[in-house]
């Protein structure tokens, strides 16, 4: 079941979730979960959106550019461990992490990329603009710490590769029971 929130209710939630890492789903060419820790969520174009940001390589930014949506869940009471080691650790190019997790679909409402609920707080999203960043432009501090130029783009956390910030339209928001 699915119970409608508002948005602004869980602001501060969602504000506190995100750097212990929440989950950015996709639905490309299959099911795929992505943890990530940076994220806004606001208005922009009069809209509520969620801005993400997504390095290079990611198996999640090819589905992201295939399908033009993503769906957030995220947890109420914490992460969890293996959702944390696995969507947050290994490349939904080598496995099905909703398997390995494992992580219960459950089937979205405006657009085609599930939640789940383990992570039960949701925001189905869909892509209204996309720009990759360029890395020179920014301070030497933080160039030098969140973009290694040693480290390879296959690498799951921090290594040479930009971020693509991808503003993406809230559309629903409810929480799965
Ligand atoms: C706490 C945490 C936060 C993360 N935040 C991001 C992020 O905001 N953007 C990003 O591109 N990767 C982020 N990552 C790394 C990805 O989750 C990781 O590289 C993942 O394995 C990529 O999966 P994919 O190849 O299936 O897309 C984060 C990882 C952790 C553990």
């Amino acid at each position: 079941m699915k119970k409608t929130v508002s948005l602004a209710d869980y602001a501060g939630l969602i504000q506190t979730a995100l750097p212990k890492g929440i989950l950015l789903n996709t639905n490309g060419d299959k099911f795929n979960a992505m943890v990530i820790g940076w994220g806004n969520l606001g208005v922009t174009w009069g809209e509520p959106t969620f801005v993400a940001y997504v390095r290079e390589n990611r198996y999640t930014k090819a589905q992201i550019d295939k399908t033009g949506e993503f769906t957030l869940s995220v947890p109420l009471n914490g992460p969890l461990s293996a959702v944390t080691k696995i969507c947050g650790g290994a490349s939904g190019r080598d496995i099905d992490k909703a398997a390995a997790v494992p992580l219960t679909l459950e089937a979205p409402e405006a657009n085609h990329t599930p939640g789940v609920r383990e992570y039960p707080l949701t925001l189905e999203c869909e892509v209204l603009y996309a720009q990759r960043q360029e890395p020179e432009r920014l301070p030497d501090s933080i160039r030098a710490a969140m973009y290694p130029q040693d480290v390879d783009g296959a690498y799951p956390r921090a290594n040479r590769d930009p971020h693509t910030a991808y503003v993406a339209r809230i559309l629903r928001t409810y929480i799965i029971s």
